[in-house]
């Protein structure tokens, strides 16, 4: 999909910008102008925070200053993404309509603080936020100096407040019409928790009810509809207030309490917020970890995204504040823009004097020159996002996919079952997208209900859930040609939570070609292995945590289990179905198996890797490669190692460098303490240093 992010002066460079904690400041309000151009800065968000200084009164609205900085920054050739303020409300809000006030679980109505945390049903809060939403789009909604919505901010979280509770008796009466639908679906006659009435639903909480999961699983949903209802609320603000220009909203870091998924139709792009734990252990493991995340937001929609949000220096909510090594912020920035961001913004511009964030890094420091070493970081990255403009409105095509839900996850996590001690959904799925990684492609992770027709191979770890029509979405990619890689724990329940019965994984198991009889849970310090059923591999893969027992019905062994009363039986099986095959992982392999297996399936269809050819190349171990392809045909490699040595890339001989970041020849009057290394190209070979980036293009 074409990108919908928009971009006036190449990609988007600069980040959240919070000027009304320095209004008092006019020199610094000037000087952070002057700075932001030195750094190659041509984007800021603004009015993220702002509510209580754009309507510090009820109805009495000023917005002076935003239109001042507006202009100014335009003038200055820096745009702006406009947030709707309802990330964080002012205190007379809350004063005069309490409603507002999020009441958790226990019925606990909260006092005035933080942010993030209002009643997302209130009509009060809703009427409030329609109005200055309204009045920010009749005002600059259409400035040539604003070019984009930024709604709320990192939304998040329940209310259970009375409001929300008949809301969500609503959301159950639309989805289920009659009570006994509700009874069957959650099977409430267990433990006689039968209801007679709509009005007896309350929502989960824990001095209540938290045994129904399927209870948990709607409610789950309904939190979410309540912030998509919300949303389309602000939208539709915007729009009755003249302005069509793109909306998006910043999502969290492997953050499950709301479906992101559902919010696709509603964003015109999607975007997020990066904060990786560097150094915190290795750098490859975090690296492929922030890899793994930018594959999922750019999923969402499969189209270009926005990193909205990174830290320049050591965030200040982290457990230990680390700095960054040299070098690693312009990694992690190019990695964005590898993974099919349109640009690489920053938290925050100006480090606030006061309150909670004020050790939290920023571009400009309270020292406040540009003669420090993460303002020359930042800045050389600016450069290096200035001299790569031509990737601009490429896109990510992969040749594989990863299936990665968050309504499974909830159902699988909650669920008492073979493993309550852990049973590492998240970890199997990066288990999967680490092996394609490995092999050297670009990576999807979609969940159950989009589309699978554009792969070529595709894994399924723990699909616990078996989504209304999944089953069937499996059976025809499988049956037109597919490799599916299906784990243990797949196929369990349907959308509510209630079990299949007759076998499983449900309605698959013809094409799987086996049953699944039984699921060991294994204690941490147990460690088994499988080994092939040739007796010319030697190799024994150890796994952990869960072994499910088959019976083969068509499929063949692969693998089988080494201990235990169940050695001998299968743990990993092939089976061919129509024009595919489906490929069965019974236990939880560690690594090594997954990169191994999957190599050998991708060979076996000779998927090509992004460098090199099928079967003879292989990229060193924490080098991430990636690819964009532009619409005249043109692709762009993007290599980062985030190895602490430096490592030797074959490159294909009919690529070019566009952007090396460690090329002294292309560092000018950045180099300095940047981390600058400078890199040797060996004839066909080029030395990779530590967390040093190669674009080539061919
Ligand atoms: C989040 C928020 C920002 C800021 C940063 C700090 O991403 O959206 O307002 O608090 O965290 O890391
Ligand atoms: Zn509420």
């Amino acid at each position: 999909m074409a990108s919908k992010v928009p971009s006036p002066k190449g990609f988007l460079y600069g980040g959240d910008y919070n000027p009304e904690q320095w209004l008092d400041r006019p020199d610094i309000l000037a000087e952070d102008i002057r700075l932001m151009k030195q750094a190659g800065i041509n984007t800021v968000s603004l009015g993220i925070f702002s509510w209580s200084t754009l309507e510090p009164e009820d109805g009495v609205y000023d917005f002076g200053f935003l239109e001042e900085r507006i202009n100014t920054l335009y003038e200055n050739g820096i745009y702006t993404i406009l947030a709707t303020p309802s990330g964080s409300r002012p205190k007379w809000l809350a004063d005069k309509y309490p409603e507002v006030l999020r009441v958790d679980d226990r019925g606990v109505r909260q006092h005035y603080g933080f942010r993030h945390n209002h009643c997302m049903t209130s009509p009060a809060l809703r009427k409030k936020i329609y109005a200055i939403d309204r009045k920010l789009s009749e005002t600059f909604g259409n400035h040539p100096g604003v070019i984009s919505w930024h709604i709320n901010n990192e939304m998040s979280g329940p209310c259970y407040c009375p409001l929300c509770q008949d809301a969500f008796r609503d959301f159950l009466k639309r989805k289920y019409g009659d009570i006994k639908n509700v009874n069957h679906a959650w099977s409430t006659t267990f433990w006689s928790h039968t209801y007679r009435s709509f009005e007896e639903i309350e929502a989960p909480s824990s001095i209540g009810e938290t045994q129904l999961h399927g209870l948990n699983l709607d409610w789950m949903r309904f939190v979410t509809e309540r912030h998509k209802d919300f949303t389309a609320h602000e939208i539709q603000a915007v729009r009755d207030g003249g302005s069509n220009l793109p909306v998006t909203m910043n999502l969290m870091y492997n953050y499950t309490g709301l479906d992101y998924q559902e919010f696709s139709d509603l964003m015109d792009y999607m975007s997020w917020d990066n904060y990786p734990t560097w150094h915190k252990g290795s750098e490859v493991a975090v690296g492929f970890d922030s890899a793994f995340e930018h594959d999922r937001i750019r999923s969402i929609q499969r189209a270009p995204y926005l990193m909205m949000e990174s830290c320049p220096s050591s965030t200040n909510w982290q457990s230990v504040s680390k700095l960054k090594a040299p070098g690693i912020l312009e990694a992690q920035q190019i990695q964005a823009i590898a993974h099919g961001s349109e640009g690489a913004l920053y938290f925050q511009i100006r480090q606030s004097r006061g309150a909670s964030e004020k050790f939290h890094g920023a571009v400009i420091d309270h020292y406040g020159g540009e003669d420090t070493r993460v303002f020359r970081e930042v800045a050389k990255t600016g450069h290096a996002l200035e001299s790569i403009r031509e990737v601009l409105g490429s896109t990510v095509h992969s040749p594989v996919a990863v299936i990665y839900d968050t309504q499974n996850r909830w159902a699988l996590e909650d669920a008492q079952g073979p493993r309550n001690a852990g049973l590492y959904y998240r970890e199997a799925v990066e288990k999967s997208y680490l092996a394609f990684k490995k092999y050297g492609l670009n990576v999807d992770l979609i969940d159950e209900t989009q589309s699978l027709d554009q792969y070529q191979v595709i894994a399924v770890p723990m699909a616990y859930m078996f989504r209304q029509g999944f089953e069937k979405k499996l059976r025809d990619f499988v049956a037109n040609g597919g490799r599916l890689i299906l784990s243990y724990w797949s196929g369990i329940v349907d959308d509510t939570d209630l079990c299949f019965l007759g076998g499983t994984p449900h309605g698959f198991i013809d094409v799987c070609g086996f049953r699944s009889k039984e699921i060991d849970g294994l204690y941490e310090d147990e460690i088994h292995s499988a080994s092939s059923v040739d007796s010319r591999e030697e190799r024994h893969y150890n796994f952990h945590n869960l072994a499910e027992l088959l019976e083969l019905e068509g499929a063949e062994a692969l693998y089988t289990y080494d201990q235990d009363w169940y050695q001998g039986q299968a743990a990993v099986t092939r089976h061919a179905y129509e024009k595919g095959v489906v490929f069965g992982l019974a236990a939880d392999f560690d690594q090594d198996f997954y990169d191994d297996f999957y190599e050998k399936i991708l060979k076996e269809i000779s998927c090509k890797p992004i460098l090199g050819q099928a079967g003879s190349f292989v990229l060193p171990t924490g080098v991430e490669v990636s690819e964009r392809t532009q619409e005249d045909g043109s692709i762009y490699i993007f290599l980062i190692n985030w190895n602490r040595e430096a490592v030797e890339i074959p490159v294909d001989s009919d690529c070019e460098i566009l952007y090396a970041s460690g090329d002294s020849s292309l560092m000018g009057q950045f180099q300095g303490e940047a981390g600058v290394k400078g890199t040797d190209s060996l004839g066909d070979k080029y030395l990779l240093h530590s967390y040093e980036c190669l674009i080539l293009k061919k």
